[in-house]
């Protein structure tokens, strides 16, 4: 049986002001499309994977709000999490619990906030996973043809075979400084890692009990059947390594394949991925409001409140973002410090 993981967790702090910790962007509508990232997701892989068979794996914080926004999915597949560990304890977690319901499944993960323009491609490619990663013990991953040095993304280099649909995979590489970045994407050997994994319930359990066995020890207390599952979880999770499924996993596995796919794909991860999917005015500004008058003002980002008027003159290649609670300005080519100016927010009083 084919199940789903979407991982909801995030706060998506490169997004800030508009993505907060109370209310994070997978929860929002961030290309004004009216369906939520998370709504969107569920659009997509619901086509081909029934509803009891979707679960979202969240914050406990979010669980109300995934379920107001998703109400086809059964309220007890969705699942709150105690602390933020990032995104290995998740897919250990859930890997355990549709474990329970069938040892055979082989499932999809999905992160919540990814915008897919080609669908039925999307859909085809998932299809081609299923069936490897059903038959063999491959940790399946989509790959996305890289266009720039992103440092936020893991890059994956393959082992070429002529004409093939999927690759074995030689490194993966997440998250490299800029300079590393940079050769991978000269070398024009690697794809970016789409964040979207596809593995059997038997092959993830094997990985994690090689590469990240002291977590596996912690998740063997519970039995996610006997309705102490909650109260077991709050138990283990603070003792948990807070760590990537990138970093401990794909990174480390030799059994790792990749399925190239044009799909249209953005993480919505920074400001820079909304620029480049939203419509720019002649000057290439990408502006969400119409109360605004600029002059000799190019490639901003400029994201404020309805109604209320701005007007800018002599600003290039900035994100300007105004909340109700937050002005932010700084160059569009720093939207990866953004998580770190949040970072330091917390110890500014
Ligand atoms: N349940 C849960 N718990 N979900 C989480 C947690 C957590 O502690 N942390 C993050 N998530 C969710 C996020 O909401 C998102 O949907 C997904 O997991 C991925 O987390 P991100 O924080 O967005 O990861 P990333 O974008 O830095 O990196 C990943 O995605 C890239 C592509 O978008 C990696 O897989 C990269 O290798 C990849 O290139
Ligand atoms: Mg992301």
């Amino acid at each position: 049986d084919k199940y789903c993981v979407i991982m909801a967790g995030g706060i998506g702090s490169r997004f800030w002001p508009l993505s907060t910790q109370k209310f994070p962007k997978q929860f929002q509508d961030i290309l004004g499309t009216g369906r939520t990232m998370i709504q969107q997701t569920y659009d997509r892989i619901s086509k081909i994977i029934p509803s009891e068979n979707i679960f979202v794996i969240t914050n406990k914080e979010y669980v109300g709000v995934s379920h107001q926004q998703l109400p086809e999915i059964p309220e007890e597949n969705i699942v709150g999490e105690p602390l933020m560990k990032n995104t290995a304890a998740c897919n250990l977690y859930m890997a355990n619990k549709i474990a329970e319901k069938n040892p055979n499944a082989t499932m999809v993960v999905l992160p919540a906030d990814h915008l897919i323009l080609k669908e039925d491609v999307f859909l085809q490619k998932l299809e081609l996973a299923f069936n490897l990663a059903s038959e063999n013990e491959y940790l399946v991953t989509l790959g996305i043809t890289p266009t720039r040095p992103d440092t936020g993304y893991g890059y994956i280099q393959f082992v070429e075979k002529k004409n093939a649909e999927y690759f074995k995979v030689k490194t993966f590489t997440e998250k490299p400084i800029l300079e590393i970045a940079q050769s991978f994407l000269d070398s024009g050997d690697f794809l970016w890692n789409a964040g979207i994994f596809i593995w059997n319930i038997k092959s993830i359990h094997n990985a994690f009990e090689t590469y990240l066995p002291d977590m596996t020890q912690h998740f063997m207390a519970c039995d996610y059947n006997a309705g102490n599952e909650q109260s077991c979880i709050e138990l283990i999770y603070p003792k948990v390594q807070k760590i990537s499924i990138d970093n401990g996993i794909l990174e480390k596995a030799k059994n790792v394949y990749v399925i190239p796919a044009y799909l249209g794909w953005s993480d919505l991860g920074t400001w820079t991925s909304v620029y480049e999917n939203t419509e720019k005015d002649k000057n290439q500004n990408s502006v969400n409001q119409k109360h605004l008058l600029t002059y000799n003002a190019e490639g901003n980002i400029i994201h404020t409140k309805n109604n209320k008027m701005v007007v800018i003159d002599g600003l290039k290649d900035y994100i300007v973002v105004d909340t109700d609670k937050v002005l932010l300005i700084c160059p569009r080519d720093h939207d990866q410090l953004i998580k770190d100016y949040v970072l330091d927010l917390k110890n500014f009083k």
